[in-house]
């Protein structure tokens, strides 16, 4: 029986899947157990920063896993990996970021975020954004703004509510004297790569320090380099302080693990089991963190990514244009990147007809195409790979 097979009889299936089996990696190429090479343009939903199989990865898994995976009474012991990940995280992080917890995925992080920021301030409601995604725990899609997924697991928690991305009176509009924090993507990601106002992030931060709620800034998936800095809200002119900011995807280049870090004042008010968790800070992902986030800093990889990105974003609006009666709004920022089509039946043909062709992409919801290189992507696979897409767009589009 082929893995297919095997998955299909006794896996669980939560979404549909395309038919193929990938075996092993290699930089931003992958292949199938039957030996089909891919250009992979998704980074396992933005994750693999470094590409597959980095030696740097390899490396560190290697050498700590011959030291130690798990400490005893791991929250109640000291870890030597765990303490260089947290001096190489503390050279990278916004200056008012005083102390850094652990978790195991985005989810998670921002969980703990919604439920410490509840404990800190008395207050029960959050304030999120439509299109908004902070992960899939019943914390986590209650400020989670696309609500077919959380309208099936109802009663939410139903005081959260929910602005548009971007407007700050409906945001000024919504806090009121029960919220506890805003939380906020720099940009959205799995929302369709929505980017901002450049003023925009400045004004929420100021709103919420006048209003005296907690700013819960998720860098989850635009943290480590993706968009062009080492997180998103540096984009901003002005500088951001958020109270609570949380991480994950490419903090640790594809192994499981996340993070939060808190200011000096929200560190103030935390207290013995507030938060924990098995493996929170387990040495073996620690290690790998440490090697990603010193890679990402000593290569100056933020840079590359802005040259990279630009090639990509100006590629798709060649393609854009070649094919306007299909081809929509294209956004990026870095290496961060989307296109819209005309359905989502469209985004199913167009990601078939890549992976046909040897490109791998995500399909997104509400008619969007993303485009997630690993952030060491050469010219020539982006050259390759918007030939790639140009080719599949062709072949749904039959005139060209
Ligand atoms: C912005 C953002 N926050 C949170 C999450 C959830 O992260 P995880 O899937 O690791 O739980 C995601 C995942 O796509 C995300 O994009």
């Amino acid at each position: 029986m082929s893995s297919i097979e095997i998955e299909d009889r006794l896996g669980i299936t939560f979404c549909s899947r395309q038919a193929i089996a990938i075996e092993s990696g290699k930089g931003c190429l992958v292949w199938d157990e039957k030996g089909s090479e891919y250009l992979d343009f998704t980074s396992g939903w933005g994750v693999t920063c470094l590409g597959h199989a980095h030696p740097l990865i390899t490396e560190a898994i290697t050498q700590q896993a011959q030291k130690i995976i798990q400490n005893p009474n791991s929250g109640f012991t000291y870890s030597p990996s765990r303490a260089k990940l947290l001096e190489a995280l503390s050279g990278v992080l916004p200056d008012n970021l005083a102390k850094i917890y652990f978790a195991n995925s985005g989810a998670e992080a921002n969980d703990a975020a919604i439920k410490l920021a509840r404990k800190i301030t008395g207050k029960s409601r959050i304030v999120s954004t439509l299109a908004s995604f902070h992960g899939r725990t019943f914390n986590t899609l209650s400020v989670s703004g696309g609500r077919d997924n959380a309208e099936k697991f109802l009663p939410a928690l139903e005081e959260n509510c929910f602005v548009p991305f971007g407007d700050f009176p409906a945001l000024n509009a919504a806090i009121d004297e029960k919220t506890a924090a805003v939380i906020l993507e720099p940009i959205q990601g799995e929302g369709g790569v929505r980017i901002p106002n450049e003023k925009y992030l400045a004004a929420v931060a100021l709103l919420c320090k006048e209003r005296g709620v907690l700013l819960i800034i998720d860098e989850i998936q635009t943290g480590f380099c993706r968009t062009g800095k080492f997180f998103a809200i540096e984009h901003s002119q002005v500088n951001i302080a958020p109270d609570i900011m949380t991480m994950g995807k490419g903090i640790a280049g594809g192994f499981p693990f996340a993070a939060f870090a808190v200011s000096e004042s929200v560190d103030r008010q935390l207290g013995m089991g507030d938060h924990g968790g098995t493996f929170c800070g387990n040495p073996l992902a620690c290690a790998v963190a440490t090697a990603v986030v010193n890679h990402l800093q000593d290569e100056n990889v933020a840079d590359r990514v802005v040259v990279a990105g630009k090639l990509l974003i100006d590629g798709l609006q060649k393609i854009k244009v070649k094919y306007s009666e299909l081809v929509g709004p294209v956004r990026g920022k870095g290496l961060l990147c989307a296109f819209e089509l005309d359905s989502d039946q469209m985004v199913t043909k167009v990601t078939d007809a890549a992976l046909n062709r040897g490109l791998l992409v995500t399909p997104t919801r509400n008619r969007i195409i993303r485009l997630i290189p690993p952030l060491i992507v050469t010219e020539e696979e982006i050259a390759r790979g918007l030939e790639l897409l140009d080719s599949a767009l062709a072949s749904v589009v039959p005139k060209h």
